[in-house]
């Protein structure tokens, strides 16, 4: 019995030539970390999962109803028509927003890990001219430089080495007189009532999270002292924006 290896061919199928596979342009694949395929596959990585959190109410009640406070408090510091980075795809409303924040006349490119959060993120934005989504390392360095570069609730789900890469990462792509912008999880008031709740589910879910209870974001940068600090606590100290800006 001939199977289809073997098959023998027609003269004419055999001398026409193999076309040769056609070329496709993508973009390079960073590669998923390890720490989000370990701890955060359930949360970012399953598609069916994505589509069922990546909502606003979802992040609002993750948030403790502060999901509009905490994004104006991140866009308190970007002025429209700004260039802006934003080193990861955020669920629900903020990324639209974000456009809408800068306006026309701003430029503001999104990168994320992980190629079902760029799609996410790719379909939010579809209608912006002036918005780029792509798959991008947070901690890899950037070839541009930006008038503000963000993280929202990126670094407590990073381990340490990582924290500190994002963080040089993006002060190293800010221009002179922009801002590196970081809103994430801080240590909360000693009486805070969600303080031992919150412990509770950074131990079970989020490992790399009480680091930022430890340690201030700017003692995350290799060089500090070029860039002025600014620091603002919210909700009993539960969350934090810390601003570095570069002088001109
Ligand atoms: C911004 S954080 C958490 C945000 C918050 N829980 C929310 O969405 O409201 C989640 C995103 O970060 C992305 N991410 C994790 N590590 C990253 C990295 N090193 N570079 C870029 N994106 C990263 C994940 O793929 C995910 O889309």
């Amino acid at each position: 019995m001939l199977d289809t290896l073997e098959r023998p061919q027609s003269a004419e199928s055999a001398r026409r030539p193999i076309p040769e596979p056609p070329v496709i342009a993508l973009p390079a694949p960073a590669e998923v970390p390890a720490y989000l395929r370990t701890h955060y596959r359930w949360a970012y990585l399953d598609p069916r999962n994505v589509a069922l959190l990546d909502r606003p109410l979802v992040v609002n009640i993750i948030l403790w109803g502060n999901a509009r406070r905490l994004r104006l408090v991140a866009f308190d510091e970007i002025e429209p028509g700004w260039s802006v980075l934003q080193a990861a795809h955020v669920y629900g409303r903020y990324p639209l927003e974000l456009a809408r924040h800068i306006g026309p006349e701003g430029r503001l490119e999104v990168i994320d890990v992980a190629p079902v959060q760029v799609a996410r993120c790719r379909e939010k934005l579809k209608g912006f001219a002036n918005v780029t989504v792509g798959l991008g390392d947070a901690a890899d360095a950037r070839g541009a430089r930006y008038d503000a570069a963000c993280s929202f609730f990126l670094l407590h789900e990073v381990p340490p080495d990582y924290k500190r890469k994002i963080v040089d990462a993006l002060l190293g792509s800010v221009t002179e007189g922009g801002k590196a912008v970081f809103v994430d999880y801080h240590r909360p008031h000693w009486a805070h009532p969600l303080k031992a709740l919150m412990g509770l589910v950074f131990d079970m879910a989020e490992p790399f999270a009480r680091e930022l209870w430890e340690v201030e974001i700017r003692d995350l940068a290799s060089d500090p002292g070029s860039f002025s600090w600014r620091k603002e606590t919210y909700f009993g100290g539960l969350y934090q924006k810390v601003v570095a800006r570069r002088p001109r």
